[in-house]
């Protein structure tokens, strides 16, 4: 997407990334988990920032219904406003990046390009891709706000899944198969992948 805004000038902070992640004593990431509706991407993101949080991380969780109401209140579910909707969250995460903090997002985000594309925003390295991988059948199964039903209904006609496809990553950083593995298990894979980039250093037992 070009600027509309002219006659802009950059503004350099003097606190710079480096400070803020030396402040923290930790590094500063994206954790981009994408996946099915009802996959557990948020289930799992917020028991990643649980944990991480009661090792004093600094972390936030971005969860695609929540930022629904607010920041993108005015998009639905066309491909248009998808890919806006994924835009505006990667250029949020890469503002959270620069804050220092381990930014966790949890949307569908369906197309490869806009994941790429938010991925492209901030240096190599800094964004993870975090595939839960669920069969759509164990999805529906699970329909945990009744939204398969009603798509199967007819009453959402662009369902991801059903109505609207979903790309599975190729190459993501992480694939965490939710429905053969615990809630447990999924979040020390998350924590290994992070202690294996050198983000952080310790964890509790
Ligand atoms: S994304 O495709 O733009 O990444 P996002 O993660 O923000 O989607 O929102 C997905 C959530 O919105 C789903 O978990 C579900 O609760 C709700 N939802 C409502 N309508 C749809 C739809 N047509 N397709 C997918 N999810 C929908």
């Amino acid at each position: 997407m070009t600027t509309k805004s002219t006659n802009t000038v950059w503004h350099h902070a003097t606190v710079t990334r480096s400070d803020r992640e030396a402040l923290h004593r930790h590094k500063s990431v994206i954790l981009w988990f994408t996946g099915l509706s009802g996959a557990g991407k948020s289930t799992l993101a917020h028991a990643v920032e649980d944990y991480l949080y009661n090792i004093g991380i600094s972390t936030f969780v971005l969860d695609g219904d929540n930022v629904r109401h607010g920041l993108c209140s005015d998009l639905g579910f066309s491909d248009h406003d998808r890919v806006e909707n994924i835009r505006r969250i990667g250029e949020l995460a890469k503002l959270m990046t620069e804050a220092g903090i381990i930014t966790l997002t949890a949307f569908i985000s369906p197309f490869k390009s806009d994941r790429n594309a938010a991925r492209k925003l901030v240096p190599h390295g800094d964004f993870l891709e975090i595939y839960c991988q669920c069969p759509i059948e164990t999805c529906e199964q699970r329909d945990v706000k009744g939204l398969y039903k009603k798509a199967r209904a007819g009453e959402i006609p662009f369902f991801t899944g059903i109505g609207s496809p979903y790309e599975a990553p190729e190459q993501p950083e992480l694939v965490v198969s939710t429905h053969k593995q615990t809630l447990d298990e999924s979040v020390q894979n998350v924590v290994n992948l992070l202690m294996q980039r050198g983000i952080i250093k310790k964890t509790v037992s």
